[in-house]
Formats: structure tokens, sequence, C-alpha cells
């Protein structure tokens, strides 16, 4: 099974406001690139979805999807700076879908929709999905081998909803060393069953078969160490609102966010996961 609605719901409907009190201003919940190293969140964060809308090719002639769209950050990027023609984004959580709403930026329409389901009315000149393929695969079907045809499936979902020569900005999280400490296994399957449950983060390998038949990769860049940078500074700052945190929502959670958010910190640090763009284009089939 994939994240399913109510899984989703785990994840990113908690409140809104307690996402807003750690994420950037934009409200990113994705790696940020750190181009130069010491760049704020808030900058690190442009500097990602600049490197994704360039990746996607989007100008002001542009119809876009952002298939997994959050709170809308890279939406509103697309519509604001890129001043692209028209802009759609899907979600499957229900209080993202409320802020992005919110938002009412211009020429954009939002729905709760999932990507499997979803049949565009016309299609798009470029696509953007960021970090949202990390849903689809649930470790038990990565067990049984089913990994490359599930995100495959994705990739050729979205190869229908664009025509030969588009492009596609492309970012995941990935999976990469075991971790030794029975702890640290413990931490991983904490933050995968509890605050991600139904996910998994693809190995790269997965994703280089997966795109094929209907997608190349142009142009690929990792960042572990930008996703280190992101989770760290997510943590400071929730660390920040402790006690608003645990008064309002209760000791749990913020115990929750605080071992998740660490366990990334140290996970990035160790190679046990990475990050990973891509500049993917269509190719005729
Ligand atoms: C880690 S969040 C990333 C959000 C956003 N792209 C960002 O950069 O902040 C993953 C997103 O994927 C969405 N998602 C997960 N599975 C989905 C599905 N099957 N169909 C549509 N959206 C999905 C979630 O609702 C969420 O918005």
């Amino acid at each position: 099974m994939t994240s399913t609605q109510a899984d989703i719901d785990v994840s990113y409907s908690v409140s809104n406001e307690f996402f807003e009190l750690w994420l950037d201003k934009n409200m990113h919940y994705t790696s940020g690139a750190y181009l130069k190293g010491d760049e704020t969140l808030e900058q690190a964060q442009i500097n990602k979805i600049r490197i994704l809308s360039e990746y996607a090719e989007v100008d002001e002639n542009s119809r876009v999807l952002d298939i997994g769209c959050g709170w809308g950050s890279a939406m509103d990027h697309l519509v604001n700076e890129c001043n692209a023609k028209e802009v759609h984004g899907i979600t499957l959580s229900t209080a993202q879908l409320e802020w992005v709403h919110k938002r009412n930026l211009p020429r954009a329409k939002a729905w709760l929709q999932d990507y499997s389901t979803y049949v565009p009315e016309q299609k798009y000149d470029a696509l953007i999905s960021i970090e949202m393929i990390d849903h689809l695969c649930s470790p038990k079907q990565a067990r049984e081998g089913k990994a490359v045809d599930i995100y495959r499936q994705y990739f050729n979902k979205l190869g229908e909803w664009v025509e030969p020569g588009a492009h596609f900005g492309f970012q995941a999280i990935l999976s990469d060393r075991l971790p030794r400490k029975r702890k640290d296994v413990e931490d991983l399957a904490f933050t995968a069953n509890v605050i991600f449950p139904g996910g998994r983060n693809p190995r790269m390998e997965e994703l280089v078969q997966a795109v094929r038949p209907k997608w190349e990769i142009i142009e690929l860049r990792t960042q572990r160490m930008d996703y280190r940078n992101t989770t760290a500074e997510w943590l400071r700052r929730m660390r920040e609102h402790e006690a608003y945190i645990r008064k309002t929502w209760g000791d749990q959670l913020f115990d929750d966010y605080e071992r998740y958010l660490d366990v990334c910190v140290r996970g990035f640090e160790a190679h046990w996961c990475s990050d990973v763009q891509m500049k993917l284009l269509r190719v005729e089939r």
C-alpha cells in the first residue's frame, strides 16, 4: 500500500500552526539547496525551487502541475517568480489544501487528489514533484521486490500528462547505507512508521531504472548535506518553541518530532539517507 489519505493526514495535517513555527516562511517541507553553504533556510529554499523550475524550463507560457504540492510553496514561486501562465497542484492533505487556498494565488488551482486517479483536462507544458515519490511504496512492497514497478507506474502516468519534449523538475529523498547500531535502526523505523506511515525512500538505482521508458535523465545533483542543514535548522527552530508546542499539542508531539528531526540530521551525516534533484526530459516512445 502507498501512503493512504489517513496516513498523509498523520504526516501533514497535525496543525498548520505547528509547521509554521519551524518551517521557512513559505512552508517548504523538503530539502533546501545550500549552494554557498552559509545561506539562511529561506534562501536555501528559494535556491531549491529555482533549480527545479529551471529544470522544468518553466516560463510565462507554461502550464505547470506540481504533484504533491504541500502547502503551495512551489506553486507560489511558479506564479509569482516564474510568472507561469497557469499552475495546478495536487495534495492528499486536507490541512495543506486549506493553506494553498488561503494563499489566493493568481492563475493557480489546487485539489485534494491522489495522483494515481488524476485525469488532467489538458496536457501540461512542465511538471514539478518534490519529495512526493517517497510516499508511493511501503517497506513491505519493497521487500517483495515491487519498488521499481511502483515508481515506474508513477513516471509513466506523469509521462501521459505532457507531450514529448516537456521537462520535469523532480526531487526525492533517497535511502543509502544501513545504520549498524540497533538504536539508529529503531529511530529510522520510528520515523517511517510513526511520522511518515506507508512511505519509504527509494534508492537511486531504483529511480534510474524507473524513469524509463518515458523519461531521460538530463541532469542530476545530489544534496545530502543540504538536507542535513535543512533538518538541523528545522530542529533548531522547533526547539525554540518547545514550551509552546508542549503546552498546545502535548509532550508526545514535541518528543516525536524531536526524535524524528534528530535522526534525520544524523542520517544525512552518516549517509543513511540522501536527496536528489533531477532534470527529466519526456522522450518519444
Ligand atoms: C514531503 S511533502 C512535500 C510537499 C511539497 N512538495 C514541498 O516541497 O513542501 C509530500 C507531499 O506529497 C503529497 N502526496 C503524497 N502522496 C500523494 C498522492 N498519492 N497523490 C498526491 N499527492 C500525494 C502529500 O500530500 C504532500 O503534499
